[in-house]
């Protein structure tokens, strides 16, 4: 896992197209910045932006270096930004819809890549709204801007990939049209979490877990991503998508992935997608008339977060005061394979929750009581494992122990590793393994086609089946840890969650 941070990227064109939006100056830029500083970028290169606003490339620096002064996550270093790395930034302004445009950036790419050299890769994100996607991609083979004799080509799509099984499906044949499957980089930027790829190194570098890494000793699995954070200026793209789309489809089922994976052959590419791939084709499907066996959603309704009063998501601006929008989603997931048969997956995200956590806990199955009976000791609580991937960046281990005295009393102890005091880890955005690995082509940590097309499958009949519902969406207090019937989702099966309680 770590060959490709000692290779050298070769030299490309960079365009990112949605230049001007929030992602670019909040997390592309500041995450180009730390690679340029540590040194991660080739001697040459050049990135163009590209968004609606005509800008001169002076303005377009100015405009980056105003961004980058605000999301930096390092200490700034104004004079290495201002002489090694704005002036390797361009602009091409327009719309995409316009071929025009596409011609500008062909015109500006070649004379770009006359002064860099043959061997310059030609890289594009689309850091732009989903519905652009298609567009971008047949503009740039209209213009014949994605191969040139010399170089190679590749592309990063951003998230969300579809709205639904038959639009991510439309969205793949549309863009394999234009590019081979290996030039597609659909990005899920949960995946470049350092903690989030250390679950393979722990599972799969550690000869203890693996053997009891199985339905022999897993009881179940709970998968929680939860903020405190309301839509945040988001209302119109949110109240169309909801939580089931915004983070159900990608990053819980991918975390999913990591977690139920068989063990690849090697770290390549190709090995951990297919399994990643074999691990979602496995999950069941979650049958359409027993919806509420398997799935509970939840709207937020006015409440307090840290003490501060908050509106409920109906009262935010811009969103439908009818919506039944869902705010909130757990499912419990069946895997029908040999490694996990017979252990649930839960899985929940929400917003407006009582703490901002992302975890995974693996609890493992009871040890017989049977030797306690003669103690005041009537019930052992199961062993866990807690990944925790935000905000705390830590592995612990519950078990039990002895308290001291004279009487056998149980108490629940820790083991604990932190990734910060262990490696002391600089602050990134989280986009520079992703960005790195993309210059490098290294598909790893992107999602291919079908693991795209098997997530959608997985939560489709949470789509279907809501949508056609007119029963009310459960409404739950800001501030509290989700809709009553999340925990009932659980306590049927007899468990709980662990976490945000
Ligand atoms: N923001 C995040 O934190 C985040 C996180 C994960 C994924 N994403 C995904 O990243 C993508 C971009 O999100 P964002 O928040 O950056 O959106 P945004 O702030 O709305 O930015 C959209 C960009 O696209 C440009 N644009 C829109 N329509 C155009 C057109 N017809 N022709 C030319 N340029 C056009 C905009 O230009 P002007 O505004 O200058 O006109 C702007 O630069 C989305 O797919 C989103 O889901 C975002």
């Amino acid at each position: 896992m770590t060959t490709t941070l000692s290779r050298q990227a070769t030299p490309f064109i960079l365009t990112i197209f949605g230049a001007t939006g929030d992602l670019t100056r909040r997390l592309i830029l500041p995450a180009i910045y730390n690679l340029a500083v540590d040194g991660r970028l080739p001697e040459k290169f050049a990135i163009i932006g590209s968004a609606l606003p005509e800008m001169t490339d002076e303005q377009f620096q100015a405009f980056l270096t105003e961004a980058i002064e605000k999301f930096c996550t390092v200490e700034f270093d104004r004079g290495f930004w201002t002489e090694k790395l704005a002036p390797s930034f361009h602009y091409s302004g327009g719309n995409f819809g316009d071929p025009e445009l596409f011609k500008n950036l062909s015109e500006r790419s070649e004379a770009l890549e006359e002064k860099i050299g043959d061997s310059c890769l030609r890289l594009f994100y689309f850091a732009v709204a989903p519905n652009h996607f298609a567009t971008l991609s047949d503009q740039i083979a209209a213009a014949g801007l994605h191969k040139s004799s010399s170089s190679d080509a590749r592309v990063i799509i951003e998230k969300p990939f579809g709205y639904d099984l038959n639009s991510a499906t439309e969205l793949n044949r549309q863009l394999l049209k234009v590019w081979q499957e290996n030039q597609l980089y659909r990005i899920d930027h949960y995946l470049g979490k350092e903690t989030v790829q250390n679950l393979l190194v722990f599972r799969f570098a550690n000869g203890i877990f693996e053997p009891i890494w199985n339905r022999n000793f897993i009881d179940h699995v709970q998968i929680t991503v939860a903020e405190t954070v309301g839509v945040e200026g988001r209302e119109k793209y949110y109240d169309r998508s909801g939580a089931v789309r915004d983070m159900m489809q990608n990053h819980l089922l991918q975390l999913m992935a990591y977690v139920g994976m068989e063990v690849p052959n090697s770290f390549d590419a190709d090995p951990v997608r297919d399994k990643k791939s074999e691990l979602l084709e496995a999950i069941r499907d979650i049958p359409a008339a027993r919806l509420g066996e398997f799935a509970v959603r939840g709207q937020y309704g006015e409440g307090y977060i840290g003490g501060q009063k908050v509106a409920g998501y109906r009262h935010e601006p811009d969103v439908n005061p009818d919506s039944s929008t869902e705010t909130y989603v757990a499912i419990k997931l069946w895997v029908d394979n040999w490694r996990w048969s017979g252990v649930p997956f839960y899985l929940r995200t929400g917003k407006r929750l009582l703490k901002r956590e992302a975890e995974i806990v693996i609890v493992f199955k009871h040890a017989p009581e049977v030797v306690f009976r003669t103690t005041p000791v009537d019930a052992l609580s199961p062993n866990r494992l807690i990944f925790n991937i935000q905000p705390e960046q830590t592995i612990e281990l519950d078990f039990l122990a002895k308290e001291p005295g004279p009487v056998m009393q149980i108490q629940k102890a820790n083991m604990a590793f932190d990734y910060h005091n262990q490696f002391k880890a600089s602050r990134g955005t989280g986009y520079e393994r992703l960005l790195r690995d993309f210059m490098l082509g290294d598909l790893t940590l992107f999602s291919r086609s079908d693991l795209i097309e098997e997530a959608w499958r997985v939560v489709q009949p949470l789509l279907s089946g809501w949508e056609s519902k007119a029963e009310r969406i459960p409404i739950y207090e800001a501030g509290s840890s989700g809709p009553a019937e999340a925990d009932e989702l659980l306590s049927r099966d007899g468990r709980e969650w662990f976490g945000i309680e």
